[in-house]
């Protein structure tokens, strides 16, 4: 059973005045997500991500498709008790505080008494906002909403979790510390689903991606699959490589390259490799790394979306 399954979900909102206007925002998506897996929804804004985790939560209604969530249909109400959300723009009232947001969830969830006070105070630990539980969340800053965001959606420990957007308005840090909790969770066995435009970060922790555009996904596989590496390793060193020297090591390896400062050499001979080291350090340059080029999910994201002509 796949925690997320769907098949050729297609969504078309009529929209305009008299709606007369058809906008296609999912087209034939068929999307499985495996049992423990963190699975990341890519896609530049407007490419459908909300629409098709709407429909995931029965909010929304498909056009034409099937959605199974938890091996049950999406619009089946008992499977929420094992879902989390955070929504994207969340607003939860303003005049609750912190823990305040959290109980009032848990309520939701039918969640009450010691153990409702128990999982509270668990989870802004885990998300680093027990300093702020007394303070109410209008004064909060959009990282702390997002980490109260992300506890609210771990209240009922969800077996399968939904984010929009997760780190949206989180520093650096808050955003490592986001990052950590999701790879605990999945280490604890719970499926993630993560909408994201900030590629970087989902490089990090998905195992799997799908690319969405216009409504359709254009590539999906594993984070490796997108991030090929080239066959060149690139050197950087400290010192200056005049002309001479440059033609010395080219004559060593007629593959080298000095491109910004950076030297590349071709991956595929390794004693003259380990013979242009040689050469560069009996010149007084002291070589600082040498690494193979890998290209970012962030260049291949933007290369399949160039790449496909518009529907
Ligand atoms: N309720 C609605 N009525 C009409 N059109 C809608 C509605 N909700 C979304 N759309 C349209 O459907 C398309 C997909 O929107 P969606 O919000 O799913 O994209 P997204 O990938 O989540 O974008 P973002 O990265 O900006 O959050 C867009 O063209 C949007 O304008
Ligand atoms: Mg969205």
């Amino acid at each position: 059973m796949y925690p997320v399954e769907t098949r050729q979900l297609t969504k078309i909102y009529a929209s305009g005045l008299l709606k007369r206007f058809e906008v296609r925002a999912l087209e034939e998506v068929s999307i499985n997500v495996s049992p423990g897996e963190i699975f990341g929804l890519l896609g530049p804004n407007g490419a459908g991500k909300t629409t098709f985790v709407r429909i995931l939560l029965g909010i929304t209604h498909p056009t034409s498709g099937t959605a199974a969530v938890l091996g049950e249909p999406a619009t089946n109400y008992r499977i929420k008790k094992k879902i989390g959300f955070l929504p994207e723009n969340h607003r939860y009232p303003m005049h609750l505080t912190g823990e305040g947001v959290l109980r009032y969830f848990g309520r939701l969830s039918g969640m009450g008494g010691s153990h409702l006070k128990k999982r509270i105070d668990e989870l802004l630990h885990i998300v680093n906002m027990n300093q702020w539980r007394k303070m109410k969340i209008r004064k909060y800053s959009k990282g702390m909403l997002q980490r109260i965001g992300l506890a609210q959606a771990l209240i009922n420990d969800p077996e399968l979790i939904f984010l929009d957007e997760p780190t949206d308005g989180v520093d650096p840090v808050g955003r490592k510390e986001i990052r950590d909790i999701l790879k605990h969770l999945r280490d604890e066995g719970k499926t993630i689903f993560l909408n994201s435009h900030l590629l970087s970060e989902v490089e990090v922790i998905s195992d799997r991606v799908a690319i969405l555009k216009n409504g359709r996904v254009i590539k999906s596989g594993t984070v490796d699959e997108f991030t090929t590496t080239a066959d060149e390793y690139e050197i950087l060193y400290d010192g200056i490589i005049d002309d001479d020297l440059l033609a010395l090591i080219q004559a060593i390896d007629g593959s080298v390259r000095l491109e910004n400062g950076i030297l590349h050499v071709a991956a595929g001979n390794k004693e003259s490799i380990n013979s242009v080291l040689d050469a560069l350090r009996s010149h007084g340059i002291f070589v600082k790394s040498m690494s193979q080029r890998k290209s970012t999910l962030e260049d291949s994201f933007i290369n399949l979306i160039n790449e496909e002509p518009k529907q």
